[in-house]
């Protein structure tokens, strides 16, 4: 891993992934987590303070260690227990099928390289009756918003070490067979229009 990835992008992900907003939508995407929870791509930890204390212990995977000081602290400071992972999500995780209540990822499935089949574990792992928590930052509605995307998507991934800010992330979750239960989309305040695009929802195993 490159001094890039370990040491500059943590930190500016803390900077792009903060503040009283960004704080207010990480509190209210979690508040549903229950039971035995599995979040990919935890990154510095931001979430660990934010999941509702009651019975939940949350695995952590991340397929890089980033700022791994600091995510001790976060792991010490949350009010649940968390175990961390270090693995790519993409090439299989070492759970069983139907092992977790949640699953969650924030600002995670713009950056992982190879998305469908990391989502295709999150189907498989995922309890029938479980639920799949999302807050990401995709691809705009709006042309004038999304031609700008399209414009800047080069510098932005090398930035953000593999960002691909347009993505359409409720395509994405639909085409790995997970059906969509809820899905909110809107813009971040106070963040650049072209990482604000913000798809917040809920998926759960399809039903046939
Ligand atoms: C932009 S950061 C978001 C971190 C955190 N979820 C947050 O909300 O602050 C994306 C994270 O996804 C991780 N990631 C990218 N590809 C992954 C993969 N294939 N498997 C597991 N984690 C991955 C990155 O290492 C990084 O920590």
């Amino acid at each position: 891993m490159s001094y890039y990835s370990r040491f500059v992008f943590p930190y500016i992900m803390e900077r792009f992934s903060a503040g009283p907003n960004v704080d207010e939508q990480r509190r209210s995407t979690l508040a549903p987590a229950q039971g035995e929870v599995l979040e990919i791509g935890f990154g510095t930890g931001r979430n660990f303070s934010h999941y509702p204390s009651r019975e939940t212990h949350v695995t952590a995977v991340d397929c890089e260690v980033l700022s791994p000081q600091q995510v001790k602290r976060r792991i010490a400071g949350a009010p649940v227990p968390v175990t961390t992972i270090y693995r790519n999500a993409s090439n299989g995780l070492p759970f069983a099928n139907n092992s977790f209540d949640t699953v969650v990822t924030t600002w995670t499935l713009c950056s992982i390289r190879d998305v469908i089949p990391a989502l295709t574990e999150v189907r498989r792992v995922l309890r029938h009756d479980g639920s799949y928590l999302f807050l990401e930052h995709g691809g705009s509605d709006d042309p004038r918003v999304a031609q700008r995307q399209r414009v800047l998507i080069p510098i932005v991934r090398t930035i953000g070490a593999g960002c691909q800010m347009n993505r359409r992330i409720d395509d994405l979750v639909s085409r790995s067979d997970l059906r969509i239960r809820s899905l909110d989309r809107f813009v971040m305040p106070e963040t650049p229009r072209i990482l604000g695009e913000m798809y917040k929802g809920v998926a759960e195993q399809p039903r046939f």
